[in-house]
């Protein structure tokens, strides 16, 4: 007969990997055969974020477990440092030197973050890592301690610097000339130094590169990208920020003819809010421009995210650029459009739903005073799965969308729209349909996760 104890630990393993959180670690208290079966998943993402920090040292850190179980560290393939604990304005001594041994020991190591201004410490230990692909760090570094990570680490595919100072993109070249062949995507975030000159050196030697982001990067603007881009003839996915709309875009323009993910950051230098809104504002102008510009190689849109400046007044997306350009162009392809810090009128939305015939996940402010329109809007769907209230990852204004959304209006959505299976909601509680027992009707379910993972990806990089 076949029992918990004696089932295959291969099964065991295939059965744990659909959990995740805190189930992991009480599943592995069942019994020695959960228990071995669960360390692989268990072990396999390393996260130390802020509530992890501050409950150190009394709290044991994951990396000093792994001092504990050497033996576990080959499981180890995700390591992700959000924060760090310190003492007297330092980082933690003691944590350093737990986590760096630690990571010493993790061989099999494929993707590493450190997202807050303490990566030097962490630069000697990731020299041999050979299977590493992923790297995001914090890059504010000096020219030493960049030179050594340009001459370590040379498999990456996916490189993310946050914050990169000058000294650090004085070697972006450089750096991209030693990691040419394996990497893919190329993300700068926050880069005030960033100029055209030193990207394009660095894309020169990447005509292989899948995916290019540059947003927060003063001096590189959408003209600046769209002038480089033929460096780089299969870019599937592309993220950037905006500049002075009277800029002329390069003739003839570059052929994106494999884009399918388009980010766009709405920066002005003249950033009234009437400049933003409104049919023939700049914001239009400059996304127009943009979108007859990529016409010219007619790539299809698979996903496409529009920002504009968070303020606590968001401006309304023009109808004319979502009617004729994007929904226009890309509307038979479209899969995931999020539109963040600004509004969409009723009409907009239900044109998406109406016309976006493949929609999956759609983000925007969801306005919960009006759910009983919104919902409307969102009935043109029959293909809408995942809907995300974009207010969820904003922090500085939290409550702009007004009140929260309610369970009577939540199941009326689901009732709606017949596709929708989750809900995340402006204060980041999640809603999912459940399926009753009597398969003809469904119960809301309800989770409230205040942690959205907002630290883990950019809002700009493509979801999933
Ligand atoms: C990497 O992981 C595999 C199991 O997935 C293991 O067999 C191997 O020993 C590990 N390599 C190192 C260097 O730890
Ligand atoms: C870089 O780090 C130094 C201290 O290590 C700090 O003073 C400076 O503000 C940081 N710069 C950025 C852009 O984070
Ligand atoms: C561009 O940036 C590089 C590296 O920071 C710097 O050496 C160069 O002088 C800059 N060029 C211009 C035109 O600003
Ligand atoms: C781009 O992709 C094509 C086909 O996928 C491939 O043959 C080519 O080598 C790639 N690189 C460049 C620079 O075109
Ligand atoms: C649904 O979308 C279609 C196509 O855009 C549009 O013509 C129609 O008015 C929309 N329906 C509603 C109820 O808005
Ligand atoms: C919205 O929900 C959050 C948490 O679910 C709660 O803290 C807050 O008070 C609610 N706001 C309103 C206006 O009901």
């Amino acid at each position: 007969m076949v029992t918990v104890d004696n089932v295959n630990l291969d099964v065991l393993e295939l059965i744990f990997s659909h959990l995740a959180g805190n189930d992991l670690p009480s599943v592995a208290l069942v019994s020695r055969a959960f228990f071995a079966a669960v360390i692989p998943r268990l072990y396999s993402v390393l996260l130390f974020c802020l509530s992890q920090a501050k409950r150190y040292p009394g709290v044991m850190s994951p990396f000093a477990a792994i001092a504990v179980h050497p033996e576990f560290a080959i499981h180890v393939r995700h390591v992700d440092i959000r924060a760090l604990p310190s003492v007297k304005d330092q980082f933690n001594p003691k944590f350093l030197i737990e986590c760096t041994r630690a990571l010493a020991l993790c061989h099999n190591l494929t993707s590493f973050q450190c997202s807050v201004n303490a990566f030097p410490p962490f630069i000697s230990v990731l020299q041999k890592k050979d299977c590493l692909r992923d790297l995001r760090i914090n890059a504010n570094l000096t020219t030493e301690q960049c030179s050594k990570m340009v001459g370590g680490a040379a498999q990456i595919r996916h490189l993310t610097l946050d914050f990169a100072c000058w000294n650090v993109m004085d070697l972006l070249p450089r750096w991209a000339g030693a990691i040419q062949s394996s990497l893919t995507t190329l993300t700068i975030f926050m880069a005030n130094e960033l100029n055209e000159t030193v990207l394009e050196s660095a894309l020169e030697q990447l005509p292989n590169l899948l995916g290019l982001h540059v947003i927060g990067c003063t001096k590189v603007d959408h003209v600046s990208i769209l002038s480089l881009v033929h460096h780089t003839p299969n870019l599937t996915a592309l993220s950037m920020a905006t500049g002075d709309s009277s800029r002329a875009l390069p003739t003839p323009a570059a052929s994106l003819a494999n884009l399918v993910h388009l980010a766009l950051d709405m920066r002005f230098q003249n950033q009234a809010p009437a400049f933003l809104g409104g049919g023939t504002s700049a914001a239009s102008v400059v996304l127009t421009s943009i979108f007859t510009h990529i016409a010219a190689s007619s790539p299809s849109l698979t996903s496409f995210i529009l920002k504009y400046p968070d303020r606590q007044t968001p401006p309304t997306i023009a109808p004319t650029f979502v009617q004729q350009q994007l929904i226009g162009a890309h509307g038979r392809t479209l899969k995931t459009i999020a539109l963040i810090d600004c509004y969409a009128e009723m009409d907009v939305i239900s044109a998406i739903c109406g016309s976006c015939v493949g929609l999956e996940r759609l983000e925007v402010m969801i306005p919960a005073r009006d759910s009983k329109l919104f919902t409307a809007a969102l009935s043109n769907s029959s293909t809408l799965r995942l809907l995300v209230d974009s207010n969820a990852l904003n922090t500085q204004h939290p409550r702009r969308s007004g009140p929260n959304l309610t369970h009577d209006s939540l199941k009326q959505m689901f009732a709606t729209v017949a596709s929708l299976t989750k809900v995340v909601g402006g204060d980041r509680r999640v809603w999912t349909r459940r399926r009753d027992v009597h398969a003809s009707d469904f119960t809301v379910g309800v989770e409230h996760k205040p942690t959205v993972h907002s630290a883990a990806i950019h809002w700009f990089m493509p979801r999933e």
